[in-house]
């Protein structure tokens, strides 16, 4: 398998290119809605936006970007507000991007992302100086305004630990006075330090016992000239649960982001019992791991999942939990409340759609128990509109045979447009 570029990457590889003087040439990145719709946002803001026609050796379900900018002053206001669909991380890092440009900038989305906590992003700008204010009954919510201009830098700690809010910060902060500093006490995925050290900016992360912080100075982003993106780990996911939970399965995936801030679900699933081999590739210099991985067929076990876990592999709990459903012994999975403020409420929708296939799963607050043992039977599900929904109960049907119906499978296209040819084709190898 290849799998469609890694969205935290693509999405970042777009924005950054946008704030650099000169033309950057993005090659497989992931086609799906989310991508989209930053490519969308940065031709909006006044970047040239090409797509190029793909080469025989893309991977499948990638597109090739090339982006032409002046840099951050040759942006400005669009006149029509910047439409960000499902994608969270394309309005939490647009925010960030868009404080630094002057005008004043409306970024708005679909029902979903309108009913998504935004003061995470709102209350940092607001203490940066940008006048950024929500919708909504309490004015959290998309459509958000943001008036960008002059921002100060800011010493922020965030309520919960979020990979976006890092983004939106760090984006904003390079066109900031003076240093700003971003602490976390759980580590998320580090694709924003690793992009943005790779194109020129004044970044440095420190470690203690009390987490991470990261300063960053303001300055200009240089231009890479090729970009190069490497398949999702948490499209991967789905394949590794999958050949894991087959009785008859090995599955080789090339070219994935082997990211250690991205890698935990493998770690969990080895924890399980599950087989999986990592053949890391030579660096290309780029700052990010990439390599294959083999999975093969694994009798899994259940396993405690603590708070920091789920942190760790937070778009990965609904397809861990299907695992969790068929893996012998209980599996616990704890602290998962942040799952509610995805693309759907992800607790209620994993625990319902794996009970209409017959699993036992039971949720007390914030968290997820598993009997474990369970075998998927025919059912109907539904995907409540969410990507990494409709693939879990997709993945529930193919690993056990069974005939599993998912309502609107079309939204897994948001970030693996490719993901049911895939589906076909191993599933007629099975
Ligand atoms: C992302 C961060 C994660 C993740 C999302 C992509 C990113 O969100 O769920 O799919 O690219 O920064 P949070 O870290 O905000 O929870």
């Amino acid at each position: 398998l290849r799998l469609p570029g890694d969205k935290s990457m693509s999405h970042r590889a777009l924005l950054y290119a946008a704030l650099a003087d000169g033309e950057t040439l993005v090659v497989g990145a992931g086609d799906g809605h989310d991508v989209r719709s930053t490519a969308g946002i940065v031709a909006a803001l006044g970047a040239a936006v090409s797509r190029e026609a793909a080469s025989p050796d893309d991977a499948p379900g990638t597109a090739r970007w090339r982006v032409r900018s002046g840099g951050r002053e040759s942006l400005r206001a669009a006149v029509v507000p910047l439409d960000c669909g499902n994608s969270g991380t394309s309005m939490r890092l647009g925010a960030g991007l868009v404080a630094g440009v002057p005008g004043v900038h409306t970024l708005t989305g679909d029902a979903s992302l309108q009913s998504r906590p935004m003061a995470r992003v709102l209350e940092p700008l607001t203490a940066m100086g940008a006048a950024a204010t929500g919708s909504g009954e309490a004015g959290t919510r998309a459509p958000l305004t943001i008036t960008g201009g002059a921002l100060r830098g800011i010493d922020w700690a965030p309520a919960t630990p979020s990979a976006q809010v890092k983004g939106c910060v760090l984006l904003a902060a390079l066109a900031a006075t003076g240093e700003s500093i971003y602490r976390e006490v759980v580590a998320t995925r580090d694709h924003t330090e690793r992009m943005l050290v790779a194109r020129g900016a004044a970044l440095r992360t420190s470690r203690d016992a009390s987490g991470t912080t990261v300063t960053i100075a303001p300055g200009e982003l240089s231009a890479l000239p090729l970009v190069t993106i490497p398949g999702d780990p948490s499209s991967a996911t789905f394949w590794l649960v999958a050949g894991s939970l087959h009785p008859d399965a090995d599955l080789l995936i090339r070219g994935v982001s082997l990211n250690p801030t991205r890698r935990h679900a493998i770690d969990l699933l080895q924890r399980m019992g599950a087989r999986i081999d990592e053949f890391p590739a030579a660096d290309d210099g780029s700052g990010e791991p990439v390599g294959d991985l083999r999975v093969r067929s694994a009798a899994l076990h259940g396993i405690d999942m603590t708070p920091t876990d789920v942190a760790l592999a937070i778009d990965e709990v609904p397809i861990l939990s299907l695992a969790a459903a068929m893996a012998t012994g209980a599996t616990s999975i704890r602290g998962a409340g942040e799952l509610c403020a995805k693309e759907s409420d992800r607790i209620a929708g994993v625990a319902a759609g794996l009970t209409a296939l017959g699993l036992t799963i039971s949720v007390t607050g914030d968290d997820l128990h598993f009997v474990g043992g369970g075998r998927p039977a025919a059912g109907s599900t539904k995907s409540l509109g969410d990507h990494r929904l409709a693939m879990t109960f997709a993945i529930a049907g193919l690993v056990s045979g069974t005939a599993v119906s998912v309502d609107d499978p079309a939204a897994a296209a948001v970030s693996y447009p490719t993901f049911y040819d895939d589906v076909a084709r191993i599933g007629a190898a099975a």
